[in-house]
């Protein structure tokens, strides 16, 4: 039985997968099991920032392992301890605390509790309790029934019911539809600052100002998720940094660990001691394997990098415009850094199918968007061949229109 046969007969079937059965990875490239190579602009959706099997990190993992694996959370583990200090260190500065999780999804669990708790402390003036939340049309925060019934796509409502109460949706990049939603039952605004799954659709910095001063006045906390845009992506370490708005709490997962599963919730020091003990916990949460690799990868996280980042970038969207002015399918490009989107008049998953088919690993989030998150150690040569695949693909499906 081969790797396709034994997933269908054992495995829950919950992905629809491409044609690919991964034998190695390496850097900006995968090889399947044909011995076929991939230039892979996708990155595990934004996970292997630094690329695949990075020296740096595997080795932070190797040394880990040999000292302890897992110890439970009602032991101290240094690893934790040292990333928590990085992660403060590069964002809110003193005052401000971690809770480490698995995943995304989890760490907005985490987020979301907080606010609730942030909402019993805070109550209304009939003395109840704040738990309304306000987050966005089109957004996505995770697959777990909090974060599901936090994402603001019908699609994902439909699945399961009932959803968890009592999440609101506004318009993104809409200040009026965020102050109609606000009442004495409102305790927070939860936001992709760079909604990925919904679009690749980045949020104007005079709305993300306009948020923050409503949350201030209204006393909401304000909760960007950073899960997907966060840790790089864009150039800086993260996305808020580019709009000089300040949340009271973000999250991190995906390339936190560069391809172990670790999350974060990161909390400023006006509510990082909301949790007490007893209050929110996790058997593997901030594992220490995870965390060993995700201070490798804070470290790598110099502003070096983060210029390199921007620098490929500027030359990726810059080809990128070029195809653009050949062919006019292309209707919008829509990027901060390395996180890329490429709104289109055609079909985004016959492009994806034929890059795929010629060797580059692309994805599509929405029906008319293709999404690029190649990793940072990408060259001009990688870009070139992208575009050149992604050419070739403009101008077979357009001669099909
Ligand atoms: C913005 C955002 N939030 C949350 C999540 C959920 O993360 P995870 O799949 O690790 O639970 C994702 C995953 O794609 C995401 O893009």
């Amino acid at each position: 039985m081969d790797t396709k046969q034994k997933e269908a007969k054992y495995l829950m079937q919950t992905y629809k997968r491409f044609d690919i059965a991964v034998r190695k990875a390496k850097g900006q490239y995968i090889w399947d099991e044909n011995g076929k190579k991939y230039t892979d602009f996708f990155s595990g959706i934004s996970v292997c920032n630094l690329g695949h099997c990075n020296p740096v990190v595997n080795s932070a993992i190797k040394k880990q392992l040999d000292i302890f694996l897992h110890v439970s959370n009602l032991y101290y583990a240094k690893p934790q301890a040292d990333l928590a200090k990085e992660l403060v260190t590069k964002s809110f500065g003193k005052g401000a605390k971690v809770f480490l999780a698995n995943s995304g999804a989890e760490a907005n669990e985490g987020a979301i509790k907080m606010a609730r708790k942030f909402g019993k402390q805070h109550k209304t003036k009939n003395n109840q309790d704040k738990y309304e939340i306000i987050t966005f049309k089109n957004s996505f925060h995770g697959r777990t029934l909090a974060t599901l019934s936090a994402t603001g796509q019908e699609k994902f409502h439909k699945i399961i019911t009932p959803l968890v109460e009592k999440f609101v949706f506004a318009d993104f990049n809409n200040i009026n539809s965020v102050k109609k939603l606000i009442n004495e039952k409102t305790v927070a605004v939860m936001i992709e600052p760079f909604q990925c799954e919904g679009g690749m659709i980045p949020a104007d910095k005079d709305f993300l100002k306009q948020l923050r001063l409503l949350c201030d006045k209204n006393n909401l906390l304000l909760i960007f998720d950073e899960i997907q845009c966060g840790m790089g992506r864009t150039g800086k370490f993260l996305a808020w940094q580019h709009y000089g708005v300040k949340p009271d709490i973000f999250t991190l997962a995906k390339s936190l660990a560069n391809g172990l599963p670790l999350g974060a919730v990161v909390a400023d020091k006006k509510i990082a001691n909301l949790f007490v003990f007893g209050d929110h916990g996790s058997t593997f949460g901030g594992n220490p394997v995870s965390c060993a690799a995700g201070l490798a990868v804070l470290k790598l996280m110099n502003p070096k990098l983060l210029k390199e980042v921007s620098n490929k970038a500027k030359y990726f969207v810059k080809k990128l415009n070029e195809l653009k002015k050949k062919y006019p399918s292309i209707k919008e490009i829509r990027n901060i850094g390395l996180l890329v989107g490429v709104e289109l008049d055609l079909t985004a998953k016959d492009i994806v199918e034929f890059c795929l088919n010629k060797g580059l690993l692309i994805n599509s989030p929405k029906e008319h968007v293709l999404r690029f998150l190649p990793s940072f150690v990408i060259t001009k040569k990688d870009m070139d061949f992208a575009i050149k695949i992604l050419g070739d693909a403009l101008k077979c499906q357009t001669s099909k229109k």
